[in-house]
């Protein structure tokens, strides 16, 4: 049976992390697969995952399975974080969580879900998007195609042309859009786009799928919620991905929900069966470890002031380090080319450097950053940004 396989092609993303880990130079800058690090370069476990992770350990008496949604009180939490306390979708019953493994666990039942109403065929992308949605969301046979987002060489968003594409959809097409941070551009769109883009959704009857893995990292918790939370107000149906991985540290224990608004009460119970008979026929039961941690700092008012004081230490540091790098890149190239870095938020940016460039950065300056030049910010130490900025300006000549 095996002969038949053909060998696949390495990940490209764990491929930069394998080179990184092999490339043994003092002077290697990673800013190759999206994970936070510190000022010291390590991606720490947070002060409160740990305080909350003894204590699931000590009151744990039993490793009986959790039941086909899940943690029902992490579920809770992620739909407060999300959408908010008061968010009347809430009170109206028209949302149900299904806790998942990771994000990307998230995204391949939200895909399933999609390719079990039969209504949508197609998933309208982002161009570029995080290389990852294209075969999680394939992989449930749905077709992937892209709308115009980003204009990697002058450094803009192209939310006319966007927009333009979105309304040539047929009604019921599922648009995935990402709720902050942007991966890999790093551009998000702003308070009056978001309105915009939800006047078109409504007027066009397209359903979004929503990828939101970096909330708190990019304006704040709520902030980044915000263009989410008015879509979730004036659409009938949308879905939402979540993840834990960056913003409690969670990346190993596969920790993320799948959040569903439905028009109706009654039809978001339909949606929620259908949720967990996708997940009991994909791996039965989602792990527990990460959602337990996360349902206790959701209990505990200490564990969750210092989650919340650690994710805005987190996110501070990130943005910190847009204006030297982006300055840096400044004086090193003697031009602007970059200044979009200052501006832009979470982890990412993308360089718009083509691949030559990019495998020369890592051959001649042992900087590794994402194949489509996306370089994740959040791996810098502040002593690199200078080498980093004249290792791009070399490889620009
Ligand atoms: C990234 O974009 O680097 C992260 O989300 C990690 C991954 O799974 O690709």
């Amino acid at each position: 049976m095996f002969d038949v396989l053909k060998p696949q092609p390495a990940d490209a993303l764990l491929g930069v992390m394998a080179a990184f880990a092999a490339d043994k130079d003092p002077a290697r800058i990673d800013l190759g697969v999206g994970v936070f690090r510190d000022a010291g370069g390590t991606t720490p476990v947070m002060a409160a995952v740990r305080e909350a992770e003894r204590e699931v350990l000590a009151r744990q008496t039993s490793k009986v399975y959790v039941g086909a949604g899940g943690n029902r009180p992490f579920a809770a939490f992620i739909e407060e974080l999300v959408l908010g306390s008061a968010h009347p979708a809430r009170a109206a019953g028209r949302l149900v969580t299904l806790q998942t493994p990771g994000g990307c666990g998230a995204l391949r039942l939200a895909a399933d879900l999609i390719a079990r109403a039969e209504r949508a065929t197609r998933v309208s992308v982002s161009d570029p998007t995080w290389p990852n949605h294209t075969p999680l969301i394939g992989g449930a046979g749905l077709g992937v195609e892209v709308y115009p987002y980003y204009d990697a060489t002058s450094g803009t968003l192209l939310f006319d042309e966007m927009l333009e594409t979105l309304e040539r959809l047929p009604a019921g097409t599922v648009v995935l859009l990402q709720a902050s941070c942007h991966n890999p551009t790093g551009a998000d769109l702003d308070a009056g786009q978001w309105l915009t883009l939800a006047e078109l959704l409504g007027r066009r009857g397209l359903v979004p799928l929503i990828d939101l893995a970096y909330q708190g990292l990019g304006d704040g918790l709520e902030a980044d919620a915000a263009g989410l939370r008015l879509l979730a107000e004036r659409l009938p149906e949308l879905l939402v991905a979540v993840s834990c991985s960056k913003n409690f540290g969670l990346y190993r224990e596969r920790t993320g929900a799948v959040i569903a608004l439905a028009p109706t009460a009654p039809a978001a119970g339909v949606v929620m069966g259908h949720l967990q008979s996708l997940a009991r026929r994909m791996y039965s039961m989602p792990p527990d470890h990460g959602a337990a941690i996360v349902a206790a700092i959701a209990a505990n008012p200490d564990f969750r002031r210092h989650w919340l004081e650690e994710l805005e230490g987190m996110r501070l540091r990130v943005t910190g380090l847009r204006r030297p790098l982006a300055a840096a890149l400044r004086a090193a190239t003697g031009g602007t080319r970059f200044d979009f870095i200052a501006g832009q938020r979470g982890m990412f940016s993308l360089l718009g450097l083509d691949p030559v460039a990019v495998a020369a950065l890592k051959q001649r300056h042992h900087v590794y950053v994402a194949p489509d030049s996306r370089i994740n910010i959040a791996g810098l130490a502040e002593p690199q940004i200078e080498p980093l900025a004249r290792a791009i300006a070399a490889v620009l000549r």
